[in-house]
């Protein structure tokens, strides 16, 4: 019996991560369905378990150490390797008020998620995606955090203007470019997905997407093969300017 390959998904009890978990498993990936929140978590994977899918609940809040820390030692616990991670738990904390009027501490929290949150996870769980043939990491991150489309007048990032939620993602696109050029030798690819504007409580559900669609990028990267793109931003559409 080939054994499964297995994937965790961070901030996966409810939107985007949920579909994406739900994706994975569909494909034959045991996954760990990351959620800070043990009754949201546990209700999360018993309802993808209920639809005959392998997925198991991981206690995991990417702003705190020992939660990071701990979820990597369950995993590793059941598992000696670990094929994909998704890095898409995020926040988009009082995005809305112009730059000049923006809290610091607003940011501050927002980074703390969107930003200082992969890169622990990231770290956290190294050694189990080293371990694995060839690993893939996926950052979700945004097409708000393109500097190229918030200065070009012809894409719709053009009119807004979400410093700290937006420059979270600019923040994370450099993240992925550093961990792709150091992982690169050991076979991982790193790449970053914009979802598009997706309902989902992270914004009221006013986005035009829906998650299934907003899913897709978020597997096609987590899934690349051997000849597929290391260090990218991409959406649907294809490469996004950084
Ligand atoms: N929706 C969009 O239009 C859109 C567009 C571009 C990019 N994105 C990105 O897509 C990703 C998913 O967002 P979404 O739209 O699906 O939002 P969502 O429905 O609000 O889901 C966000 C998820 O992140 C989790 N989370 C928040 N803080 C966390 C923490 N400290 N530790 C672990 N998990 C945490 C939430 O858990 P709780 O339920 O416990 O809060 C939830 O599971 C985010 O990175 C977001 O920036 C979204």
């Amino acid at each position: 019996m080939t054994k499964s390959k297995s994937a965790v998904v961070t901030g996966a009890n409810k939107g985007i991560g949920r579909e994406i978990a739900r994706r994975l498993a569909t494909m034959g990936f045991k996954v760990w369905l990351g959620a800070r929140h043990a009754e949201r978590g546990i209700a999360a994977a018993q309802a993808l378990r209920a639809e005959g899918l392998d997925v198991q609940w991981l206690e995991l809040d990417v702003t705190q150490d020992e939660s990071v820390a701990a979820a990597a030692r369950v995993v590793s616990a059941e598992s000696p390797c670990l094929d994909v991670l998704v890095n898409n738990a995020g926040v988009a904390i009082n995005y809305d008020p112009p730059p000049s009027q923006q809290r610091v501490a607003d940011i501050q929290a927002t980074y703390d998620v969107n930003v200082f949150g992969p890169i622990r996870v990231t770290q956290a769980f190294l050694p189990l995606l080293i371990a694995a043939p060839g690993a893939r990491i996926v950052m979700v991150s945004s097409s708000t955090g393109s500097i190229g489309r918030a200065l070009d007048s012809g894409t719709p990032n053009h009119s807004v203007n979400l410093m700290g939620y937006g420059s979270s993602k600019t923040a994370l696109n450099a993240i992925t470019v550093a961990f792709a050029r150091e992982l690169a030798p050991q076979g991982i690819k790193v790449n970053a997905a914009a979802p598009g504007y997706t309902a989902t409580d992270l914004n009221g559900y006013k986005g035009h997407r829906t998650v299934q669609q907003a899913a897709e990028i978020v597997i096609r990267l987590a899934t690349l093969d051997a000849d597929g793109p290391n260090a990218g931003y991409f959406n649907d559409d294809g490469p996004l300017p950084w």
